[in-house]
């Protein structure tokens, strides 16, 4: 397998967002926004529109790799992300996958109702995904960073026991008090078919992965230790054996001060910032030089003007000495005006 893309001196490469998460300053921030392939763009809904619906152009390299273009042409981020979802892990290991309209992700059966072991996996699934990068790889300048990424083992399993989103995650949270050994079983399965995936990815051509997870918020501390820091940790260091350089952003949502522990003992490479993080605190607190991501309000994002202003430049201003990627706290929502996302790059790039 050629690996060019990923050469120890990724560092000498012509991406700045590359660079960043290598630990090195650049001479400009990089920029990138979460959810930067999706439905705020009129070409996005227009190729969703021919394609049938979501998942079915997830499953569509050629139209996937479209979608993961799109922000990079009108926009030229310096990173692309992979367009695919955390989900295609949980139907990869055997759930059926569809997506309501207007409502969100549904999984069944659900772990509430069946077994792990009922379950029979369709790994085939990842191969798709893997043909996307590939598509996407062989487009890209030498400029972009191309991101690949997966759903923390928390966050999956959230989805993968409740069959469906919910406020809290209440139904998860009783279920692995209830009967540890069998959420550790699914936990170790969610490492298990994470780690093939994102071994699959950056074979296929990703320069980086993140990690999301997005609700690490709702546990414990105790819990935390348990069901983030230990699967991300073991993740991150079953990729860094094969991949030693390969930076591995961890995105912890809503970990507040959890985010030391998590910084310090799960071997990520970057940390991603929600909006809720003030970064005062995140530069004091996690360890120097570690590159950090984020966090701009998506609100602040929608509002513009002033409110935008003044919070781009405080987060560059805090972040000027330390190794940091441009992004906002959560992913761009739909209703986000294209000028704004303009303004925001015009503010980061001056
Ligand atoms: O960032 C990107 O542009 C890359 C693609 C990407 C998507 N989802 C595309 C998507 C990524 C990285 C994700 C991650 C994801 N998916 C997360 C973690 C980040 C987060 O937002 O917290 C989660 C929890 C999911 C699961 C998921 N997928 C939900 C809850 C939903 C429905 C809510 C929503 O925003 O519509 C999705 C659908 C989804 N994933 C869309 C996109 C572009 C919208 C589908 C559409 O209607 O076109």
């Amino acid at each position: 397998m050629d690996d060019h893309l990923f050469m120890p001196n990724g560092i000498d490469s012509q991406k700045i967002l590359l660079q960043t998460l290598l630990g090195r300053k650049t001479e400009r921030t990089p920029v990138w926004l979460m959810r930067q392939a999706g439905r705020y763009l009129p070409e996005y809904r227009e190729l969703r529109a021919q394609k049938g619906g979501f998942l079915e152009l997830c499953y569509d390299a050629e139209a996937a790799a479209e979608v993961t273009l799109q922000p990079i042409k009108r926009f030229a981020f310096d990173g692309a992300i992979l367009f695919s979802d955390i989900l295609i892990v949980p139907h990869a290991m055997g759930q059926k996958l569809w997506f309501e309209a207007g409502e969100g992700p549904r999984l069944a059966p659900r772990l509430l109702d069946a077994s792990l072991a009922s379950l029979e996996g369709a790994p085939e699934h990842f191969e798709a995904i893997y043909a996307t990068v590939r598509a996407v790889a062989a487009q890209l300048d030498d400029k972009t960073t191309f991101m690949g990424f997966a759903g923390s083992p928390w966050t999956i399993a959230t989805y993968m026991v409740n069959g469906q989103g919910s406020k809290d995650q209440a139904a998860t949270r009783r279920f692995a008090y209830r009967d540890e050994a069998a959420f550790s079983e699914l936990i170790n399965a969610i490492v298990e078919n994470t780690v093939t995936y994102l071994l699959g990815q950056i074979e296929a051509g990703v320069d980086a992965v993140q990690l999301f997870d997005s609700w690490a918020g709702s546990l414990s501390p105790v819990q935390f230790e348990k069901w983030v820091i230990a699967p991300n940790a073991e993740i991150i260091a079953r990729l860094k054996a094969v991949h030693p350089d390969l930076p591995i952003i961890g995105f912890p949502k809503g970990a507040g001060a959890k985010l030391i522990a998590y910084a310090n003992e799960t071997g990520a490479s970057a940390i991603g910032l929600d909006e809720t993080v003030d970064p005062v605190w995140a530069d004091k607190y996690l360890p120097a030089g570690l590159p950090v991501q984020g966090n701009l309000d998506p609100l602040a994002l929608i509002a513009g003007g002033e409110a935008l202003e003044t919070s781009v430049r405080h987060i560059l201003d805090v972040f000027q000495d330390r190794p940091h990627i441009f992004n906002l706290g959560h992913g761009i929502l739909p209703d986000t005006p294209i000028e704004h996302v303009e303004k925001l790059l015009t503010l980061v790039r001056q």
